[in-house]
């Protein structure tokens, strides 16, 4: 079992980063934090811990972590996960545990250093504020992780071919900017502070758009996820609630973004990473070999302006990877996964909450 700490902001998909990372049996989840983001800090806090009320996880202890990013204001998501940062369902149930008073920096460092080095992953579905002023506090915590796993970045230029539409002529790769992806742009300094880092760069697994974009939750998998496979359980509250926020996740989806084939299912993949190397390792869950070289990644942040003239100063929070040399140690992205199992794995972690 590996120990995984879950940096969120709850948020649609968050919900089932949450369901993965508490109901995976290779996983021990010792605990979560919360940041601003899809909703306010109050409102991603109360959801996670609605969430796990709704899985029979109150166990797991939940901290609030930033309302604002490490220089920059606030930003929310209403026009995607609605005001309250999961709109679409009347089933979340009132939490029956409270958050934990003790600020969320310190909490997690606690939590990590209590867990034998080289055994647990950071994994950030949110703004990653709190996890970079985990990593300014605490250096020290950079050697002693196993993996940070990082929901974020949009890379483009051909990389999966999977892209947001276009500019004019231009593609467009970013969800909240022609470039930038949500959770790097509302707090890019944070994430630069990360990818800066060498020794953490080389534990780093970022997991992008042009990745996540290729798990869409389609009719079918919202079908499958609502049943169960083979009818094992039938339709319960929690995949009905579950469901009910994936329909409304994928009616923002359809109606911002024009993607009508389902929304794609970004941050349970920053989840699922923490499984390579421990589950079916034989088989990689994730490919990060391209015409049979393994990829290392240099990850640059644009926090001001652009990273060429070529773009005249409209990058910011655009995430720059360049492939690093043969050999060379640096952040892990895939290009893609084994889809199927990803979808076979959520709904294993269905039926596991089903039975609490
Ligand atoms: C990311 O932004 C948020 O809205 C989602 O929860 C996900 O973490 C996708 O860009
Ligand atoms: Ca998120």
């Amino acid at each position: 079992q590996i120990h995984v700490w879950l940096d969120c902001d709850p948020g649609h998909d968050d919900a089932f980063a949450i369901l993965l990372a508490a109901h995976l049996p290779s996983i021990k989840l010792i605990g979560i934090s919360t940041v601003y983001g899809n909703a306010s800090l109050a409102r991603t806090t109360y959801n996670a811990l609605s969430i796990l009320t709704a899985m029979g996880k109150t166990d797991v202890p939940v901290y609030s972590g930033a309302s604002s990013g490490l220089v920059r204001p606030e930003v929310h998501a209403p026009d995607i996960h609605g005001e309250s940062g999961l709109d679409g369902t009347d089933l979340l149930p009132v939490p029956t545990a409270k958050a934990k008073d003790k600020p969320a920096v310190e909490a997690m460092a606690e939590a990590l250093l209590k867990c034998e080095a080289g055994t647990t992953w950071v994994v950030a579905t949110g703004a990653t504020t709190n996890v970079a002023q985990l990593f300014m506090t605490y250096p020290d915590l950079a050697i002693h992780v196993k993996g940070l796993s990082i929901m974020g970045g949009a890379i483009g230029g051909g990389y999966t071919n999977v892209v947001m539409g276009k500019v004019g002529d231009i593609e467009r790769i970013g969800n909240w900017s022609q470039w930038a992806e949500f959770n790097i742009l509302i707090d890019p300094e944070a994430a630069a502070s990360l990818f800066d880092n060498p020794i953490l760069a080389a534990k780093t697994v970022l997991t992008p758009l042009d990745v996540t974009h290729q798990v869409l939750a389609t009719a079918d998998i919202q079908d499958l996820l609502l049943h169960g496979k083979g009818c094992v359980k039938g339709k319960t509250t929690l995949r009905t609630m579950l469901v009910e926020l994936l329909t409304f996740f994928a009616k923002t989806y359809a109606d911002v973004f024009g993607i009508t084939e389902g929304p794609p299912l970004h941050d349970p993949l920053a989840v699922a990473v923490c499984l390579d190397g421990i589950v079916g390792a034989e088989i990689p869950f994730f490919d990060f070999v391209e015409g049979g070289k393994r990829e290392r990644y240099k990850v640059q942040i644009i926090t001001e302006g652009s990273h060429d003239e070529a773009h005249a100063g409209a990058e910011t929070g655009r995430t720059v990877a360049t492939l690093l040399p043969d050999g060379q140690e640096g952040v892990k992205i895939p290009r893609g996964l084994d889809v199927a199992r990803f979808w076979s794995v959520v709904e294993d972690c269905m039926e596991r909450a089903d039975k609490i």
